[in-house]
């Protein structure tokens, strides 16, 4: 669930290439609207099987579950914009709650041999205590995003202690892509320089430019996704790089590779600060190294390199910078 989005794609691409059998849950109205609601999986659409159903809906997730009795369940989808978790808590927390408990309740009695994975974040350890993050360290969620994330992750544990579900939650730190959403800080930077380039905006408005992330690719993530599923035992694993940037450091690295100085375009907008800010995250993810092996491949630098290089390609914006590693 949650095949549209970025994750999903990648996810999607990844099964495939080993040989499973793709089943996506998606909204109706993108079964209406692909050319529209279903970009990011268009390469994909004739190796996939789509069935609608809502997050909003246990009788939709349950009719889909029963059909295709599923041996893995990835659950990636929910209203995952923390700033438009603000405006909207209780769609945030109905949705992303209830979603996942759909989820689990209906995999329980029609499929309950199926693994499953549950989308937690590291936006569940918000102001947290330790730096770096683990497993170990305490939930202290800065937003309805970050509360329902916390729920899912303890509905996730609870059907696996109650219930003995296969039920494992990755707890993954910020992964970007030239797929990301155009919401989120990244992709609205390297849009945003592409659109500068292209004579078709001055400036670029962001909030905290003080923030820090540890961001990977999210290419690299889903990888990490896929070994917790085939690991004997369920489990909770800490996904990230181990490194922190701050936004004005991704920005400063995007604006330079196209040699622009980012003082001059960006603005700092206090409208877009958020009521609770997360200032610091960075993730230790020892764990999932000495299980299954898994470390980020993808550079900070590279990652940038990549969306700025893509969006720029989109624009038709000459960029600079020679050849790209990765593919769309
Ligand atoms: P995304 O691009 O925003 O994708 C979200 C997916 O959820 C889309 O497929 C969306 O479908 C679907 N969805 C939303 N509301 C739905 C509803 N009511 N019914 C059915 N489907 C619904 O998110 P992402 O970056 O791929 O992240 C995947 C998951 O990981 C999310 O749960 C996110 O919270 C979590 N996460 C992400 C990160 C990150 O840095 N990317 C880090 C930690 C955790 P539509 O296309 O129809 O909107
Ligand atoms: N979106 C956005 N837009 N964020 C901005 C802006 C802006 O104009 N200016 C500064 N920021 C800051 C935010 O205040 C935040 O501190 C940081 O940039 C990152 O914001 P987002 O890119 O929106 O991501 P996020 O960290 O809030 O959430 C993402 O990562 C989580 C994992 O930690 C999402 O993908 C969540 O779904 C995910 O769980």
């Amino acid at each position: 669930m949650g095949i549209t989005g970025q994750d999903g794609s990648y996810l999607a691409e990844l099964l495939l290439a080993k040989g499973y059998e793709v089943h996506g849950i998606v909204r109706r109205v993108a079964l209406e609207d692909p050319t529209r609601r279903l970009g990011r999986i268009a390469h994909l659409l004739d190796r996939v099987s789509l069935h609608a159903a809502s997050l909003e809906s246990f009788p939709s997730v349950y009719r889909v579950f029963r059909s295709v009795l599923p041996d893995e369940c990835y659950h990636l989808a929910a209203q995952s914009f923390v700033s438009y978790s603000f405006d909207d808590e209780f769609s945030t927390l109905n949705t992303n709650i209830n979603g996942t408990h759909f989820i689990l309740a209906a995999l329980k009695d029609v499929a309950p041999q199926c693994h499953f994975y549950f989308a937690g974040s590291s936006e569940m350890f918000g102001n947290a205590e330790q730096v770096p993050q683990t497993e170990a360290t305490r939930f202290h969620p800065r937003s309805a995003y970050g509360i329902s994330k916390v729920a899912g992750f303890e509905l996730t544990r609870n059907y696996r202690e109650a219930y003995g579900a296969h039920a494992s939650s990755g707890i993954l730190f910020n992964h970007e892509s030239q797929r990301r959403g155009f919401e989120f800080v990244t992709r609205k930077i390297t849009v945003g320089l592409s659109q500068i380039l292209a004579g078709k905006s001055k400036e670029l408005r962001l909030g905290n430019l003080d923030a820090k992330r540890d961001w990977g690719h999210a290419r690299d993530y889903v990888e990490a996704m896929w070994h917790m599923l085939q690991q004997e035992e369920p489990d909770d694993y800490v996904v990230a790089t181990g490194e922190t940037h701050s936004v004005r450091e991704f920005a400063e690295r995007a604006f330079h590779l196209a040699g622009l100085d980012p003082n001059r375009y960006i603005v700092s907008a206090p409208e877009l600060y958020r009521p609770a800010e997360v200032h610091l995250l960075v993730g230790d993810s020892s764990k999932a190294r000495a299980k299954f092996g898994w470390k980020a491949k993808t550079s900070f630098q590279d990652l940038v390199l990549e969306m700025v290089a893509a969006d720029c390609a989109s624009e038709g914006v000459e960029f600079p910078i020679g050849a790209v590693s990765g593919t769309r």
